[in-house]
């Protein structure tokens, strides 16, 4: 495994490789849902890249970009036993050189949920993935279901720039109690991790009652947004049941839809969400 940090170097190894690539772009602090990309990516391609790069831009003022959690040791290790075959680690002073004022942004889906919650992420998230995508140049690039949102701007950016890389999502990975896979569930307690068990509960609940038949949006958001509330650790940012590829918000579940959530348990903000229908 080689690991690279400079955009130069990653540019020359790239232009070594006359065989199909497939990359997976990270911030780190890896865990089974980003090996499940890396195995996908190995077991498609000839060659599989991994980067490793807590992108700056798409934290917002008061967002956990100086906290988030950081162990290169431990990420290599990991990559290593999967096989990987280059890891690139850019330094924020390479990625974003003085004077450096270029950005790529997607309207429409951009302004809702997170992208409404966190102003200026999605454009820190597509700015980066197409500077990535620039260096690796990969034929298949593998995103998680987890942040279905950014999966579905990365979605529109390659379609509307036309750009030549594959993007390949991938389902959630949940701990055996449900629990989706994330670098910040590093920050619960004990507790709190209980606790986070309730959006899977929710989401499930939601799409139970699709399955028994209904189809009002209204009664089945109060049903789960009764059942966070029910955690005193719990606290909701926003719930959303929406058009699945649109986002527009559903009042009547006649069609594919995405229910999605950020709540905040204690001082974590998590993200999980099922489509359904
Ligand atoms: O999903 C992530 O980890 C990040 O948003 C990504 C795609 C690596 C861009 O920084």
């Amino acid at each position: 495994m080689q690991v690279i940090n400079s955009i130069e170097e990653m540019k020359q190894e790239r232009k070594k490789l006359a065989c199909t690539v497939g990359f997976v772009p990270t911030m780190g602090y890896l865990h089974r849902g980003h090996l499940t990309l890396v195995r996908r990516a190995k077991r498609d391609n000839d060659v599989a890249v991994v980067s490793i790069f807590v992108n700056p831009t798409q934290f917002g003022p008061g967002e956990d970009f100086a906290t988030y959690p950081r162990d290169t040791e431990r990420d290599l290790e990991m990559l290593e036993k999967e096989g990987v075959d280059f890891v690139f680690m850019p330094t924020p002073d390479d990625m974003y050189p003085d004077g450096y004022n270029t950005w790529v942004e997607t309207f429409g889906i951009t302004s809702k949920l997170e992208g409404e919650k966190r102003p200026g992420h999605f454009k820190g998230v597509t700015t980066i993935v197409n500077k990535l995508f620039n260096i690796v140049l990969p034929h298949k690039a593998y995103f998680g279901q987890k942040d279905a949102q950014q999966l579905r701007v990365i979605q529109k950016m390659v379609a509307d720039l036309d750009m030549h890389v594959k993007i390949m999502p991938v389902a959630t990975v949940r701990s055996r109690r449900g629990l989706a896979m994330s670098s910040r569930n590093n920050y619960l307690s004990k507790e709190e991790r209980e606790a986070a068990l309730v959006l899977y509960k929710a989401l499930s609940t939601a799409e139970e009652m699709y399955m028994r038949g209904e189809q009002d949006v209204a009664r089945i958001r109060v049903k789960i947004t009764g059942i966070i509330n029910q955690e005193p650790l719990a606290k909701i940012d926003y719930i959303s049941i929406a058009d699945a590829d649109t986002l527009e918000e559903l009042t009547y579940m006649d069609r594919s839809a995405l229910i999605s959530m950020a709540v905040r348990i204690g001082n974590t903000r998590l993200i999980d969400n099922r489509t359904i229908g």
